[in-house]
């Protein structure tokens, strides 16, 4: 390795947790002529040791990633539109009641939480660089501008909107390596008295489950409530709020306001306080996380080369990025997974990236059912199950992998 980077947003330095080695792009599915095209980086976690937010290693450009072709639609689940419908009213119920009030969105993808704020009538924009999601969007109604957000799409957007209430970003904030800019932006467009929420996966969620799976390019920060405060002080804001959220495993929403904006809740002290009686940052800790994710992957490949042995069929189910680390490092193909049932109709045809597992309709899947079915999409475990109970039925059996490797 070259020179040790640096964090990203301190300047401290790093201390690497976990290499995962070469890996694809998550979401890049390729088609079979296009095979000998695919881009690999280094895939590796480390640790600030000042500021304690875990980052990637090494990043890859945010075109690579997200490019008209993006394939990841948000309301491709029935949860998760639920999940955003409550954030839009909670937004429409408590800080957009004033009548002209605004509301930005950063990773607004599909339109799946703006709509529900469209449909309100209440001022809003999407920004969202992906142009086949944005498009999807705008047919919904929404207003999208189709751009990376960052301090110059900000100032562009202040200058012909004015001040927003509430800057929202979910899975968003955290894909991004350029936090500076962000946070720049958001110091341009926000009210004195606006809000900047965002909501990512929790660290403490993905070390205590050894969800490492979570890990992959877009996912560039692994937030945990005292990174995130020490990154918004360090930006010239402060946290005021934190909830825990069940979706993707465990996730934290936190709100960012201008100093002296908001009073802060005591959530936020009590989790800083459980995050330091679990030393989650600390070496002892991300040592047992990588030991068990050694772990996962012995567990899980004896299931799957078993299964091979005494010729079960396996399938995958849940054609997600995630599934990227979970396949190149596990060393899982189509000889142990012989394809991946997925309801989005971009990834169908298509081959998994750097594992080559065949993307297919779920009508293929329901067709003729294989005697496993190996849950890469486990954050929606119970909509999956509920929508597929006709698989166990038959005598089906999901296999899982978080938190540990079982049979249901
Ligand atoms: N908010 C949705 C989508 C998350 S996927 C949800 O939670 O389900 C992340 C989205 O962020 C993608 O649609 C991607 O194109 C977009 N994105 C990535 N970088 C961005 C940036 N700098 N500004 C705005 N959107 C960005
Ligand atoms: P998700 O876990 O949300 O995200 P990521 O790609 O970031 O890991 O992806 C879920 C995938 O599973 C997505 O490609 C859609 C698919 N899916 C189904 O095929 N059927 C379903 O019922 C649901 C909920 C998802
Ligand atoms: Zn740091």
């Amino acid at each position: 390795m070259s020179a040790t980077p640096s964090c990203r947003i301190c300047g401290g330095s790093l201390r690497e947790f976990f290499d995962f080695g070469r890996q694809p792009v998550a979401d890049a599915f390729v088609a079979p002529k296009d095979l000998s095209n695919e881009f690999f980086y280094r895939l590796a976690v480390a640790v600030c040791t000042a500021c304690t937010m875990a980052q990637l290693v090494e990043g890859i450009p945010r075109e690579r990633m997200f490019h008209v072709d993006y394939p990841y639609v948000a309301s491709g689940s029935a949860d998760m539109r639920r999940h955003f419908r409550n954030v839009a009213q909670s937004f429409l119920d408590n800080e957009l009641k004033e009548p002209g009030s605004f509301i930005v969105e950063f990773g607004s993808n599909d339109g799946i939480m703006l709509e529900t704020v469209a449909a309100a009538g209440v001022r809003h924009l999407g920004v969202e660089p992906s142009k086949r999601v944005a498009e999807a969007a705008a047919a919904k109604g929404i207003r999208v501008r189709n751009a990376f957000f960052e301090e110059s799409t900000a100032k562009e957007v202040f200058a012909a909107e004015g001040p927003a209430k509430v800057v929202y970003a979910a899975n968003t904030f955290s894909h991004v390596d350029y936090v500076d800019s962000i946070f720049r932006g958001v110091d341009v467009l926000l009210a004195p008295d606006g809000i900047f929420v965002f909501e990512d996966p929790y660290l403490a969620d993905i070390v205590e489950r050894t969800s490492f799976d979570q890990i992959y390019d877009e996912h560039y920060y692994f937030f945990t409530v005292r990174s995130v405060q020490a990154m918004a002080a360090q930006y010239g804001f402060e946290l005021v709020d934190v909830e825990h959220l069940p979706v993707h495993g465990g996730e934290i929403r936190y709100t960012v306001a201008r100093p002296g904006a908001r009073t802060p809740s005591p959530a936020v002290a009590r989790y800083l306080d459980r995050e330091k009686i679990l030393g989650i940052a600390e070496q002892r800790t991300l040592d047992r996380f990588a030991a068990n994710v050694q772990q996962l992957r012995e567990s899980l490949r004896d299931v799957l080369v078993r299964c091979r042995e005494q010729g079960r069929t396996v399938a995958g189910y849940g054609a997600t990025a995630k599934s990227a680390t979970l396949t190149n490092f596990c060393g899982i193909g189509p000889d142990l997974v012989s394809y991946i049932c997925d309801n989005t109709p971009a990834k169908q045809g298509l081959l998994s990236p750097g594992s080559h597992i065949p993307v297919r309709s779920p009508e293929e899947f329901a067709a003729s059912y294989p005697d496993y079915a190996l849950l890469f999409a486990w954050n929606h475990a119970a909509e999956i199950m509920r929508k597929e109970s006709g698989f166990q039925d038959r005598g089906g059996q999901w296999i899982l992998y978080v938190p540990e490797v079982h049979l249901v």
